[in-house]
């Protein structure tokens, strides 16, 4: 018998145009488009052309046009504060359309973008859906970010308005988001008009003159309806990490995405109308964007939004405790979360003291979850335990498990099959198909499906070069893996100098950037390297100028401090060693893997065109 799941995989790479064009029923349309998939000078497609719609109406209005306006929409929950409060459509309706107001009051029009540095609170996704509703393009920036970071960031998107609170809170610590953002825009070319701060509590902000209070601005708004725009414009950017300092400004569309997240939050994630969806993660990084925020409010399922963390906030019970509380049927996070809950509770006694009979299946991405966390959370849920592997490029799953299509076996270490839309293959290097269990680049074939990217934000070039000159006819993920002979995909390892720090997308190439403003660093080398809680951490070599002398507990002080002021906390930057030289390829390529291997453990082979083997066993011995 042909499963769901086969026949819409199948017919979704058969006919995707028809396929598409049936999910997008689920979607309210001003108008409807005049071709579903348009391939002329794009290398991805384009989705839904001439077609009109509101991402935000989507969301939040035909819910409450709809007569679910009394439905909650959004539960907040913050195990910081113990702050825990509740928004209906119609009450996120009416928040969003005057925070709408206000934004337009600021003019703010169609196209303009704005930035959003916030924490994990409710205004977050109002001033997400009210950008949405005007048809600006929002960009939130992850508040563990640097102002240095947040600079770069506004001089790429060139922001009208920035929308930000007064702090952040992390355990311990209360996060001066003000400071920070006062420094981006003293770095930053360009200006914008002024800033709306949100003063929260635990730490007001000294306003200037350039700035608003959120509350001030909300007190007078009159509410704005939603604007319909084109399929095809940009609901908003979110900068990711590449291999170069400069982060890549990945574009979302409005028909596409909103067609992408409906469909997948019944077909993959098996949820619906009324139930309860939580993504821990943040509405810093695509999860939060596209499981926080659009996926549940566009399928009009309750979404949880959680300020917290999973251990320590107060104990290694926290998501449990929101579990039961809120009755979530489906939770979505990274593995290095549980990772940490099981470090504290491995035994899972205070797992045990929550009901948890609501939970029907967790979710885990962002990077590779190793067998053992997968069986643990199976063994302690009693639910299904599903990876999947997804990038802020492609929006959503890539490859999982379908909930809503036929859940198939589960093979620990695999992200599970491709999804309807994605022909996912392996190549080796010329771009020739590798056999089932042979390692190469995972590439997707074009066109994409919706939801993925359309471009990076005013870069056609650097787009095209990073995904597409590589291997012509195919989207490049950047990930390498294998294809077993079932069909299951292994995603293994990266195949650029991007590293996953506790299920943070982060560049080495960033790292070493920062390493090399020290005065007294000559070169330096920075590789991801295993770390039992995060998965990874970057580990920096670092060369000293000549006669250079410096005691290495006091340097390697001084360069956490760097990599936290100019990339942000986030990085997690804490090992390094001084070594004499780099080991590198004849023609001076630096040789990170080699570095990495040797810091791992794993055994490690001179590469034969080295220009000085007799390097390695420096290093070793500065290792051992
Ligand atoms: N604003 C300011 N600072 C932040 C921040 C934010 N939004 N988020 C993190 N930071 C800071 C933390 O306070 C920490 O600072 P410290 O060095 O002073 O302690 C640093 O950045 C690293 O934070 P984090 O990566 O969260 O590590 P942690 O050691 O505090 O916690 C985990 C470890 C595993 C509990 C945590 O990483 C986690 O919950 N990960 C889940 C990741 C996730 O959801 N990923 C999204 C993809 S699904
Ligand atoms: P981000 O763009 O921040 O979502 O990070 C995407 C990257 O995280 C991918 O390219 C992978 O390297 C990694 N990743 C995400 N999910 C998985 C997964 N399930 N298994 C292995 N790696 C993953």
């Amino acid at each position: 018998m042909t499963s769901d799941y086969s026949r819409s995989y199948q017919g979704s790479l058969a006919e995707p145009e028809a396929f598409w064009a049936e999910a997008a029923q689920g979607i309210h349309w001003f108008r409807e488009w005049d071709q579903v998939l348009d391939c002329r000078d794009a290398p991805a497609g384009r989705w839904f052309t001439g077609g009109m719609l509101n991402t935000c109406y989507n969301a939040v209005d035909r819910h409450v046009a709809a007569g679910r306006g009394a439905q909650t929409a959004l539960i907040y929950d913050s195990a910081m504060t113990g702050a825990r409060s509740k928004l209906s459509y119609a009450e996120l309706q009416h928040d969003v359309a005057r925070f709408a107001g206000v934004l337009t009051e600021l003019s703010v029009a169609q196209g303009d973008r704005v930035i959003i540095y916030m924490p994990m609170v409710p205004e977050t996704v109002i001033a997400m859906l009210a950008c949405a509703r005007i048809g600006a393009v929002h960009s939130v920036v992850f508040g563990g970010f640097a102002a240095n970071e947040l600079a770069h960031r506004i001089d790429d998107a060139e922001p009208r308005l920035i929308v930000a609170a007064s702090c952040g809170l992390e355990p311990g610590r209360t996060v001066a988001y003000k400071p920070l953002l006062d420094a981006a825009i003293e770095q930053a070319v360009h200006q914008p008009d002024g800033c709306i701060i949100l003063q929260r509590e635990q730490l007001r902000a000294q306003l200037s003159a350039l700035d608003y209070d959120w509350h001030d601005l909300l007190a007078k708004a009159a509410p704005v309806d939603c604007v319909p725009v084109a399929a095809t414009d940009p609901l908003y950017i979110l900068y990711t990490s590449g291999t170069t300092g400069q982060p890549k400004g990945i574009v979302r569309d409005n028909g596409g995405h909103a067609v992408a997240m409906h469909w997948s939050m019944q077909a993959i994630y098996g949820v619906d109308a009324g139930d309860v969806f939580w993504a821990a993660s943040d509405v810093g990084w695509v999860v939060g964007h596209s499981y926080i925020v659009y996926g549940p409010l566009l399928r009009g399922c309750t979404t949880v939004v959680f300020e917290g963390k999973p251990v320590g906030t107060p104990d290694a019970g926290a998501f449990w405790r929101v579990i039961a509380d809120h009755g979530v049927s489906a939770l979505f996070t990274a593995p290095t979360a549980i990772r940490a809950i099981r470090r504290d509770d491995s035994a899972g006694e205070l797992l045990g003291q929550y009901d948890l009979s609501s939970l029907r299946t967790l979710f885990l991405a962002g990077e590779r979850c190793d067998p053992a966390t997968l069986a643990w959370a199976g063994e302690k849920l009693g639910v299904p335990v599903i990876d999947h592997w997804w990038q802020t490029e492609s929006g959503w799953a890539i490859a999982g498990n379908p909930m809503g299509l036929g859940r198939f076996e589960i093979k620990p270490g695999s992200a599970g099959r491709a999804m309807p839309g994605w022909d996912v293959q392996v190549l080796d290097d010329v771009g020739s198909p590798l056999q089932a269990g042979e390692s190469g680049a995972i590439v997707c074939r074009l066109p994409l499906p919706p939801g993925s990217l359309p471009a990076l934000w005013h870069d056609e070039e650097r787009f095209r070069e990073a995904y597409f000159d590589r291997f012509p006819g195919y989207y490049q993920s950047g990930d390498a893996g294998y294809i077993d002979a079932d069909g299951y995909l292994y995603v293994m390892s990266r195949t650029d100098d991007v590293i996953n720090v506790a299920g943070h997308r982060l560049s080495t190439g960033v790292i070493e950037e920062i390493l090399a403003t020290h005065p007294d660093v000559a070169e330096c080398a920075v590789t991801g390297i295993h770390d039992e809680l995060k998965g990874q951490v970057p580990m920096g070599f670092v060369v000293l100028k000549a006669n250079v002398s410096r005691a290495e507990p006091e340097l390697i002080g001084e360069l956490q401090a760097l990599v936290r002021e100019q990339l942000g906390p986030v990085a997690a930057f804490r090992k390094a060693l001084v070594v004499l030289r780099l080991p590198k390829t004849r023609s001076g390529k630096i040789l990170r893997r080699t570095l990495r291997n040797m810091v791992d453990g794993e055994a490690y082979s001179i590469p034969p065109t080295i220009d000085d083997p007799a390097i390695l066993d420096e290093i070793a011995d500065r290792l051992a």
